[in-house]
This record gives structure tokens, sequence and C-alpha cells, in this order.
């Protein structure tokens, strides 16, 4: 073979980029979301056949390039997969298994799943001819795990963690002025968390264009140092050469204040790096009189980076940043702006009810929003780096957050992912610290963690010198980490004597990284382990475990602690801890897995932020307690307040700072009346009344619309004759959609095992057992021959293409488990032969109009079990000896409509969240139910 060296194939490449470059100058940098229109089917773990002979190949893609076989093969035939738009996580689609995973909220996928824990992606796009000299690449956000690119079938490599964003340069590969193939294969059979964690692509995909000489994916740095009012921004930006353009460039960078004026920028002029070298250029910038960002007002000042090369822009790249400072103080706490501010945190996982992981951008901000109405200021991306799409909304609404690495350790598998953290986040005014660990039970408590810990945090300053490191530390806090790591995390007051620990390390500030891990679920008031229902009363749930309160109060006490983080915010998948089975979510959140509020929230309302609270529990609703005492709990910010039970005192009450306040009432129907005293004036009334039975439906959308959205959440209650809301209702809800699509349902019940999503089950079948016949007729049949059952043999076995007969009859048989009438039946042929003649059962069947090659199967003539296929058609001829000829027909696919989409509610309350569809027309959402007063919704959504 001719041996081409890689030097001359270099220097073809760099002529081809130099070549084309030119004419591309003026061309500034694309990133286009391509998150439509992708294929999806299930694989197999290890069975290959299943996997679509995936890796079955003699010539691995491994080893020579190109060679991406089964599914990563450009040509593989995927009509009769599903199509469906990402973000997308498979697992939330399945139902539920007692064989399923405790962490994973015992979705029948992934780990113990080997039919449901690959997941198959396909995509194609057109790249114009214009494109060639630009540098192509794919970027990911994030992919469920372990996923593996392909790229006209070259192999792009593999990222094995479901939590960091990736890119693959594919200029080299790509077919200019034609059709590209973007395959991705998720592995999801191992976990990576100990909680729910989704599968597949679950994060943004985006195609990216740039010039040759560009800036790269997260290069820029921005830091701003504010001094006597004004603000010193050191602008740091990496450019990147992979053209052959040697000569000097000028690097433009530009601040636009929050209301889109410039008020500052600086030019630089420097030389292009060499090929495939990248090169550092830092530029200062002033900011006179900035706005800060803060959790109040949180201002966003823009970062635009432009490249010029011979006067023209060959490259742009935004930055959003804030000016803000932050420090925290081993005697004080932690100081935003100058200003002392107990962070009043919690921790979260990234799925919601009804989605999954698969969250759209607006979820992101629904649940920061739903956070920082109850008073929250921080939040913990526990326990690894969340998607892009947090931290904006984090920035943007004024919310600050621990940004976590997955894995400790010391090597290029932990410190690279640390570093692409840091390097993607560090511009984020909202992150204020890194956290590089939590509770590494094996080393935290000795010399090993120590040493970690001392490498990890020296390596994250060398990236982002401006924010400190903790980690959360819960196996007692006397050594190891504890002793070195520069911010202490303390992991819930019952793991150690946090006071002690601060005696001893004086300099050292801290924070509870974790606190609470408190049971409970809403709208329960009396705990009921039988069905795995916990009381929403804030309680003390384990013996080294504290309530709320407690938890509070004693952050609350210690100026020294800069504040701590709630284990959790909302309820999450997995760890349904103290329970198991059939329970699916955990107990932990403030809110349910929705976002509904349990009764925590009020509490915390009540001492995290100034808006007067008055909240009174439990509901009102008791019959068959009648004269029996119930615990009624006030959370309030209120001095005093007194109670009634229709009208009658039950007594007034001093609020104790960071307390609540209790009655014991005698239960009796009606109204129960909490009033609220601020310096003895009334400021709050606060009513539980007793209602009836459920009678109408009520649909309500959330009002915020923070991205001119096409997705919205929408709540669904029930409502009695006088239109008082059902806390106890129950009934299952019926909905249907016009103008636009459901993407999930919820209703924040720990122990529902109903469907999160009603989704047409689409099954392949095989053509199995495939024989064949020689024939002699030139003329195909219309008509089904009745050929000799002698004559069949093992179809293309041993075929001699150079002596092929005039045409052959193909028999195969599919197996169909049902033949429901509501069925749709595809088969998708693949050319065996020439103008092929089609019977199924004996019935011919003709091509679709939208596809020469799709027959759409009618139910009746299917059957329930095995049916046989012919298929009649003139040989296909070798062209050359080497060509390898199809052998496969193609495959049935059967399309099972899913039941209409439905949810109970789960003490008065269910969960829809809504998708627009392209149309002009607004969408409109139906509800109904036995016995109930249906409801329609028309929401004005935004098309994106
Ligand atoms: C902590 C852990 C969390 C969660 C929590 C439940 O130990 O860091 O991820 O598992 O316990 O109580």
């Amino acid at each position: 073979m001719k041996t081409i060296s890689l030097k001359a194939l270099l220097l073809y490449f760099v002529c081809l980029i130099s070549i084309h470059s030119f004419a591309q100058d003026k061309q500034e940098r694309q990133l286009i979301l391509i998150d439509k229109d992708w294929r999806f089917s299930l694989g197999h773990s290890y069975e290959t056949q299943k996997d679509f002979g995936h890796a079955e190949g003699y010539f691995s893609y491994l080893s020579k390039t190109g060679f991406g076989d089964g599914p990563a093969a450009p040509g593989f035939d995927d009509r009769a997969w599903r199509k469906l738009d990402l973000p997308h996580d498979w697992a939330v689609e399945q139902d539920f298994s007692e064989k399923g995973s405790f962490s994973h909220g015992f979705k029948a996928a992934g780990k113990g799943f080997p039919e449901k824990s690959i997941g198959w992606y396909r995509k194609k796009i057109t790249i114009p001819e214009s494109d060639l000299g630009k540098i192509i690449s794919l970027k990911f956000d994030g992919v469920f795990r372990n996923s593996k690119v392909f790229f006209n079938g070259h192999f792009l490599g593999t990222e094995e963690s479901g939590y960091n964003g990736f890119e693959y340069d594919v200029t080299a590969y790509v077919n200019y002025g034609g059709e590209n193939t973007i395959v991705v294969r998720a592995d999801a059979s191992m976990e990576e968390g100990w909680f729910y964690e989704g599968a597949g692509i679950y994060r943004h995909v985006y195609l990216q264009k740039t010039n040759p000489l560009h800036i790269i994916s997260n290069g820029t740095y921005v830091i701003a140092e504010i001094k006597n009012s004004n603000a010193g921004v050191t602008a740091e930006v990496t450019i990147e050469n992979k053209g052959n353009y040697k000569g000097s460039i000028e690097i433009v960078q530009t601040i636009l204040d929050p209301s889109g004026k410039q008020v500052s920028s600086i030019s630089e002029n420097t030389l292009a790096p060499d090929f495939y070298k990248t090169a550092k250029i830092t530029s200062k910038l002033q900011v006179l009189n900035p706005l800060l960002w803060d959790i109040d007002t949180p201002n966003l000042y823009l970062l635009q980076t432009q490249i010029k090369q011979e006067g023209k822009i060959i490259d742009s790249y935004e930055t959003n940043f804030g000016i803000r400072t932050i420090r925290f103080d081993a005697e004080k706490g932690f100081f935003l702006n100058g200003k002392p501010l107990k962070l009043k945190g919690t921790n979260n996982h990234q799925d919601h009810a009804g989605i999954g992981t698969a969250l759209p951008d607006e979820l992101q901000y629904y649940r920061i929003k739903k956070l920082k109405e109850m008073g929250c200021n921080g939040y913990r991306c526990s326990h690894n780096p969340p998607t892009p799409e947090l931290l904006d909304a984090c920035d943007k609404l004024g919310m600050l957050v621990i940004d976590e690495t997955r894995l400790m350790g010391i090597n290029d598998y932990h410190l690279n992912d640390l570093k692409r953290m840091i390097e993607r986040d560090r511009n984020h005014p909202s992150v204020f610290c890194w956290s590089v660990g939590n509770e590494e039970w094996n080393i935290e408590g000795g010399i090993v963690g120590e040493r970690i810990t001392n490498i990890m945090q020296g390596f994250s300053k060398s990236i982002d010198p401006t924010r400190p490191v903790t980690i959360g530390i819960s196996s007692g806090f006397k050594s190891g980490i504890s002793s070195v790591v520069e911010i202490m995390g303390y992991n819930y007051m019952g793991n150690g004597d946090i006071d002690a620990h601060r005696n001893e390390f004086k300099n050292q500030s801290g924070m509870g990284t974790e606190e609470g891990s408190t049971f409970a679920t809403r709208g329960i008031y009396f705990t009921d382990d039988a069905n795995h229902y916990q009381s929403a009363y804030d309680k003390k749930p384990r013996p080294t475990f504290y309530s709320i309160e407690e938890g509070w109060k004693f952050y609350a006490a210690r100026p020294y602690l800069a504040g701590m983080f709630i284990w959790t915010g909302f309820d999450y998948r997995g760890e349904p801890t103290p329970y198991g089975w059939p329970s699916v979510t955990s107990y932990f959140g403030m809110m349910d897995l929705c976002g509904f509020p349990k009764d925590n929230v009020f509490y915390l309302k009540s001492w995290w932020q100034n808006e007067p609270v008055l909240h009174l529990m439990p509901h009102w609703n008791w019959k068959g307690m009648e004269g029996k005492e119930i615990d009624v709990w006030v959370y309030s910010n209120c001095d005093e307040v007194e109670l009634f039970l229709n009208q009658k005192s039950l007594g007034k009450k001093k609020m104790e700072q960071y307390g609540h306040l209790e009655w014991k009432v005698k239960y009796a129907p009606g109204t129960l009346q909490a009033i609220g005293y601020k310096n003895d004036r009334k400021i709050l009334t606060e009513i539980q009344k007793t209602t009836e039975d459920p009678e109408s439906i009520k649909l309500l959308v959330d009002a915020q619309n923070p991205l001119k959205a096409n997705v919205a959440v929408v709540t669904v209650e029930v409502l009695d004759k006088k239109g008082l809301q059902v806390p106890t209702a129950n009934n299952e809800i019926t909905f249907s959609i016009k103008g636009g699509k459901i993407l999930g349902v919820g209703n924040g019940d720990p122990t529902s095992l109903e469907k999160d999503t009603f989704i047409d089950d689409i099954t392949l079948v095989s053509i199995t057992n495939l024989k064949e016949q020689r024939l002699s007729e030139t003329n195909l049949p219309q008509e089904q021959p009745s050929y000799s059952q002698n004559n069949w043999v093992t179809a293309f076995k041993d075929r001699d293409y150079k002596n092929q007969a005039l045409s052959y009859a193909y028999q195969g048989e599919f197996d169909l488990k049902n033949n429901s009438k509501n069925n749709s039946v595809n088969f998708f042929y693949k050319k065996i032969g020439v103008e092929a003649v089609i019977f199924v059962n004996g019935n011919k069947v003709t091509a679709s109009a939208e596809d020469a090659q799709k027959y759409i199967l009618k139910t009746d003539i299917l059957k329930e079990g095995k049916n046989i296929i012919y298929i009649i058609v003139k040989p296909l001829q070798k062209i050359k000896d080497w060509d390898v000829m199809n052998t496969d027909p193609g495959i049935i696919q059967v399309i099972t409509p899913s039941d209409p989409w439905k949810r109970k509610l789960f003490n008065g309350y269910a969960q829809i969240i809504i998708q627009k569809d392209e149309s002009d027309s607004d969408v409109i959402l139906s509800a109904s139910a036995k016995g109930l007063k249906a409801d329609v919704l028309n929401i004005n959504l935004k098309n994106k």
C-alpha cells in the first residue's frame, strides 16, 4: 500500500483550510442549537445483535477510522426509530420495577436492565459547501453516560461522566454541501451517583462553526476587582489557531453595562499562534461606578471579545459576568460586596417531576424562583457540575452557588474534570465557592484525604484564584480533610462537634454544606409507615440528624458559620429513605418533586426573608376525627399569633425567634384561623377551612415566563362548590392538549408508581427465518403465487453473484405480540432487489406515498403471532467484486398509541409541564375527571 506521510497530509489539510479560509474571513462564529429532530432507539448493553449489530465489524472503529458500524454507520436505516427532540431522558419514560435501583428511584432502566441501558441517538444535518474552511465542532452539554459519539462513521471519542460538557472537532470528516450523520451511543448501565441521574442526551447539543483562528470554548476569564468604587476588569482570552495564518491580529474587548451601553473597550495587537497552538491575551479594562451583582439586584455585564485579522472581525465571543466581591471571614462568616450575608442554602439534584433530568431551560428558572421565594440565597450543586443553564438562571435571578466536582483524586481523570468545571463556570458571578468533594468516607479522616485536598485545592486556585474551596465532610470533624480544607464543609451537626472543631482551627472558615435530611410528605400530618408517608411537622428524623428548626437555630446563633445548606430544596427521585420500594422519591425536600411546598417552606420563609409570613397547618379536613386532638402549628415571623376555631379564641402566643407555635386543638369542622400581630397590630390572617367534596377542576399556569418561554408549568387542583381548594383530593385527572405537547406529569407523591410520560410505544420486530427460491420469471406477480415448499433454502447463503436467477422470492416471518386495531404497523423495506412486490399473509401491500420503501400494513391483514411476508424481486447485481450487498429485508415497526395523559392528584395537587409547538395558535389544555366539572386553559406561550 502506498504510504502518505503524516506531514504531507497535514500540509494538504493546512492548504485546504488556507484556500477556503480566505473566502470565509468575514464570517463570525455560529452556535446552532441542534436539539430538534433526532431519531432514538434503545439498544442492548452486551448482546450486539440487539444493539443493532454494533461493534461486530471485523475491523473495529477503534483502530480504523470511519468504521463505525451498526447505527454508528452513516448508511444505517433508522426510519423505524422514534423521532424526538432533546433534551431527553429515557429512564423517566420507563415503568417502575421492584428490581430497579433504590438510588435511581426504581425505574426499570439502567443498571440491571441491559435492554434499557443503552440509548442510540441519530441525527442528520446538512453542512453547506460554504462552510468549508471553517472549524466545525459538536458541543454536548452533557450525556448520561459513557457516551460514544460518531460523525459520518468516524469515532470521535468517549466521555465517561454524565456531568461533563464536551466538544469534538469534526472539520475533517464533514461532507460539505451534503448530508452528515451524528450518532451518539449512551450507556447508562452503570450509575455515577446514589441518586436519580436519568439516561440519555439530557442536556443541549450544539453545532459550532468558527474561523480557524478563534477563541476556544470557555476561553474567556473575567476578573473584576473593585477599587474606590470603580472596577478594574481583567479579561483573559485564549485563542487557538487551527489554520495557517501567521501574522498580527487584534483582540478587541468591550464591556456593555446591564442596559446594553458600552462602558469600556480596549484593543491589543498580538501575533497569531502557530498551527494548532493556543495563546492567552490579557486585557485590562475599567468600569466606573459599576452596578454590583448581588442576590437582590443581579446586575450582569457583558464582555464582547473580537479577533480581528487585517481589520476584519473573524471571531466574536460573548461572556456574561458580574462585578461583585466575595469574602469568607473565620469570625464573621460570609460577605458579599463587603456586607455580611448569612448563607441560607439548599442542596439539590437535577431532576424534576414528569421530566426526569431532561429539564427545559424554563424549569431551571422555575426551580430557582421557588427557592428564592422561600428566602433561599444559596444552592449547592450536589454532587456534580450542573447544566450551564442552571448557572445562567442563578446569575440572572440572584442565587449564590457552590459548584461541585464529582470525584476526589489527583490524577488526570479527576483533575481534568475539575479543570473543565472551573473553566466552564468561573465567569458566573453566582458561583462563589468550588467544592472538590463530598463525604469521602474512605479518606476524609486521614492523611490521604489531607494530601488529596491540598492538591485539589492548589490545583483549583491555579485555574481560579478568586474563589475558595470547600468539601462536605461527615465522619467527624477532627483530622484529615477537616484540618486543611479552606472552607470547612460541615455535613450535619450530628456528625461531630462543630464548636470543638472551630476552637481548634480558629482561622478556618466554615459552613454547613448539608443539614436537615428530614423526612416529610407534602400534605400528610400523621406518619403512616404502612403506606410510606411521613408527617410534614418538622421533626428530628434520626438520632444523629436534626430538624430544620434545630439546624437553623444552631447556624443562626454562630456568626462564624457562614450559613447552612439544607438537604434538600426539592425532593428528587431515588434515596427514598427511610423507606424502600414502592417509594420512589426522597422525603428530604422542603418542596416535593414538583416544587409544591411542604410546610417547612413556611418555617424558612419566616426566618430567611423579611416579608411578613403567617402559615397555619394542618388543613382542616378531618372527617371522622371530631373531638380528637390535632396538632396545630403556626410558622410566622409575627411577634404574636392568636388562634381561633370557629371564631373562638384558643389563645394568643408569643413567637420565639427562629421558632414556631403549637396548639392542641380538638377537631370540629369549620374555620381555623390565625391572626398575626406585629407591634400589637394585626398584620396577617390565615385560614384553614373544612371543605366539601371536589366539584370542579382548576388549571393554573405559573405566571412567570422568564425566557419568553415556550414551556409552562401548570398546577392542577380541584375546588368544592364554594370554590375552596380541596387539600385532600386524589381524583385522577385526564389531560388533552392542542397547539403543543405535554412533557411530563407529576404530583409529588413519593409512592406514586403512575406513569410520568404517555408516549406511543414503538416496537421493532425483525423478519426472521428468511428463505429464498430462485425464479425464472422476469415479470413479478400481482398475486401471491403458491411456491413449492420444498424449494426454499436459506436466503443469500453462498450466493454466487455472477450466476443469479432472473428473480427471487423471499419468504420471512415476523411475530406480533398483539394485533390491536389501534396499532399502526409499518414495514420499512430495505432493498434486497429491484422492483419489489410484497405480500403479507397473502395480501399484496403497496408502498406509501411519502416513502417508496415504506409499506403501511393495515391491521386487518395481520394477526397476533406469526405473520408471513413474501418479497419478490429481481436481484441486485454487484458492480465490483468487493461490493457488499444488502441482505437485510428491513424491519417492522409497531406503534401502539399511549393512553391519554393522566395523573392523580396527591393531597390536592398535580403538575403538568407543557411545551408549545411551532404553530401560531395558543396552547389549549383541557382537564377532565369522572364526576368533576372540566377545565380548559388557553395559554399564550411564545414560539422558540
Ligand atoms: C448525605 C449525602 C447526600 C444524601 C444525604 C441523605 O450523606 O451527602 O448525598 O445521600 O446524605 O441523607
